[in-house]
């Protein structure tokens, strides 16, 4: 391989190598600072490895949601379960820091908010911590050049499997047609999840589940646009 190529590979996966360091010069990471009851920031998140319990201090079961954006899905699933520890995380400034104004107000403190990347799941969160992952209207990265940018694929697959419970579940959703079969690919000949739920049309084939009565920022756009809901559940075997 060539050094020029090489150094692309790396790029490319960089944020998956254990030596991965968080830059920026945003200057809402010195905002988010006064939410730091409940936030944490790029690395401090992966200093509670397998300890998110501790900082609980209870053992009740730990669901992480991935690119929460404006939040609508964790602030109303969080309130509605308190009897869950929610952890929400999102590498957008701006929108984290929106996202915690408003997480400052909710009721029941079972949550903790990470601005913090996807693909530092394993570096968060310990073999076997996890209860659930969702992941919910992923950045479709639609031009093929672009595809390798793509949070689901083996690397994610991999981390998920890693840090879910035996039996533990992702939860996906998607609006996108190319995403849906570049996901489906992804899994295809994986043995290590069980698929609960593989649905076209969400909202249509399975109204009354729990993933049909929560509706994201995101997805109300998509709803009123008539785009059919793509939707996985997938078993940790
Ligand atoms: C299309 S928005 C969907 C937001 C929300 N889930 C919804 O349905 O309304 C995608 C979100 O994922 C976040 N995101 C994209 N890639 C990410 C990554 N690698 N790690 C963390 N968040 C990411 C983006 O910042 C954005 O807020």
């Amino acid at each position: 391989m060539t050094t020029e190529k090489l150094k692309k590979t790396i790029d490319d996966n960089f944020c998956y190598r254990p030596d991965f360091k968080y830059t920026h010069d945003n200057p809402y990471h010195e905002k988010l600072e006064v939410f730091d009851s409940f936030v944490l920031r790029d690395e401090e998140a992966e200093v509670n490895v397998g300890r998110w319990n501790d900082l609980f201090k209870n053992e009740m079961p730990l669901e992480v949601e991935i690119g929460t954006g404006y939040g609508e899905f964790m602030l109303e699933y969080c309130q509605k379960y308190p009897n869950v520890n929610f952890i929400g995380l999102d590498h957008r400034f701006k929108r984290s820091f929106a996202l915690a104004k408003k997480l400052d107000k909710l009721e029941h403190r079972n949550f903790r908010y990470l601005r913090a990347r996807g693909e530092r799941l394993e570096f968060m969160f310990a073999e076997n911590e996890v209860q659930s992952v969702f992941y919910f209207f992923p950045d479709p990265w639609p031009k093929t050049r672009h595809h390798k940018k793509r949070l689901f694929q083996k690397p994610f697959l991999n981390a998920c499997h890693k840090v879910l419970k035996p039996g533990g579940t992702l939860f996906v959703k998607t609006d996108h047609d190319g995403y849906f079969e570049w996901m489906l690919a992804q899994l295809a000949g994986d043995e290590r999840f069980e698929v609960l739920l593989s649905s076209r049309d969400l909202r249509r084939e399975h109204p009354e589940h729990f993933l049909s009565l929560f509706t994201t920022k995101f997805e109300k756009i998509f709803l009123s646009q008539g785009t059919l809901i793509k939707s996985l559940v997938l078993r940790k075997r």
